[in-house]
């Protein structure tokens, strides 16, 4: 038999402090025996958004605890994991370098291997902790700072299909609930008000919805909420009425461009089962995952979610991603530094800016 591997995993790269104690399991997902998130809520609330220097302030002031407060309630001392994991990137530079060089520290002096994880892949390999998973599969990533569809080929090999020229959904969700003032953070309070309204009262924009191939873009979408918020006087039941649109055009756009890249999916990747897995914040929402679970139908390909602990950020998917690529053999030295823009797919068109041609 195996041995099985227990990890450390630590993530600061936006504002959530979070450390976890993982071990694989037999039936190839993981044992979560600690997962520790300390979110910021309260600290960025007022001001509507993640301010970074207070992010990186509190990252200071918790994360001795959190970690310490994951080893306790794991039961497992430092001598007898095999590895620590911390996220390198991509996020901001001021927050990740503080759970980088603790997690550096902690691999330093208790002599253990040491793994830079990039975020995204902690993301795109999380339904994993829970759900055992074959490569290749498609991936729909949408979280606060991305919005990509991905083939996954294999731990560090990645494929990017499509992604969005402007802002991330999860980006999209906050700033519709900061115009509306439905409360912070943003996506959870979108989705809650949006089952008070009327889905079709207003007609939004979808963009680039029928070119650019499963490119995305919500930049129109914003402004077009922009413009009606300011008409509507915060009058309540109109908002849930913007709020219910604003779900339903998002849902809408994920429909028709998951279908294309899954299209785009078969005929790159010869599979038994076609598999998307949807992960990241904004894969919480229940609205687009009953969407999504129609499209499965209609499409007949399976479909699988993170349990919802796992979508936000969190350290379990952190060591989890730390795991696979021990067993590759793919750790860092302590000399890696961190890199706030880290895409999965290094190879991937940049999509942002003015001269973008969308075909
Ligand atoms: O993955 P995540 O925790 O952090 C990043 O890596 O960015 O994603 C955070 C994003 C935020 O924009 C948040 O509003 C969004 O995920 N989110 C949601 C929901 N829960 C979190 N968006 C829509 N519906 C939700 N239920
Ligand atoms: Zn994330």
């Amino acid at each position: 038999m195996t041995k099985k591997i227990t990890f450390l995993g630590i993530e600061t790269s936006c504002d959530e402090t979070a450390a976890a104690v993982i071990k694989e399991n037999s039936r190839g997902t993981a044992d979560i025996l600690s997962n520790i998130v300390s979110s910021q809520i309260s600290e960025h609330k007022k001001f509507g958004g993640v301010v970074p220097e207070l992010a990186a302030r509190a990252h200071l002031e918790n994360i001795d605890y959190i970690v310490k407060k994951a080893l306790e309630k794991s039961k497992i001392n430092l001598s007898q994991i095999d590895g620590v994991a911390a996220t390198a990137g991509p996020g901001l530079t001021v927050c990740l370098t503080i759970g980088l060089n603790i997690g550096k520290s902690i691999a330093a002096f208790s002599e253990k291997p040491f793994v830079g994880v990039n975020h995204l892949e902690g993301h795109a390999l999380s339904p994993g902790l829970e759900t055992p998973i074959d490569f290749p599969y498609l991936l729909l990533l949408i979280s606060g700072g991305h919005t990509q569809y991905l083939i996954v080929k294999d731990v560090g090999k990645y494929e990017q299909l499509g992604t969005t020229i402007d802002d991330a959904l999860g980006e999209a969700f906050d700033k519709t609930s900061k115009m509306l003032n439905l409360g912070y953070p943003g996506g959870p309070c979108v989705e809650k008000f949006s089952k008070l309204g009327n889905k079709n009262f207003f007609k939004l924009p979808e963009p680039i919805i029928n070119k650019a191939g499963c490119n995305l873009s919500f930049a129109g979408l914003k402004t077009a909420v922009l413009r009606e918020s300011k008409k509507i006087n915060d009058n309540e039941k109109m908002k849930y009425n913007l709020a219910a649109s604003f779900q339903n055009t998002i849902n809408k756009i994920l429909y028709k461009k998951t279908k294309i890249a899954l299209e785009m999916f078969k005929k790159k990747v010869q599979v038994k089962e076609v598999k998307l897995i949807v992960a990241g914040g904004v894969a919480a929402n229940k609205s687009i995952r009953d969407n999504l679970n129609n499209l499965s139908k209609e499409m007949n390909f399976k479909v699988i979610y993170p349990n919802t602990e796992f979508c936000g950020d969190n350290a379990a998917m952190i060591a989890w991603a730390g795991i696979k690529r021990f067993k590759k053999d793919l750790f860092d030295d302590l000399d890696i530094s961190v890199k706030s823009r880290w895409p999965l797919d290094e190879t991937a068109p940049f999509m942002k800016g003015p001269g973008l041609r969308l075909g």
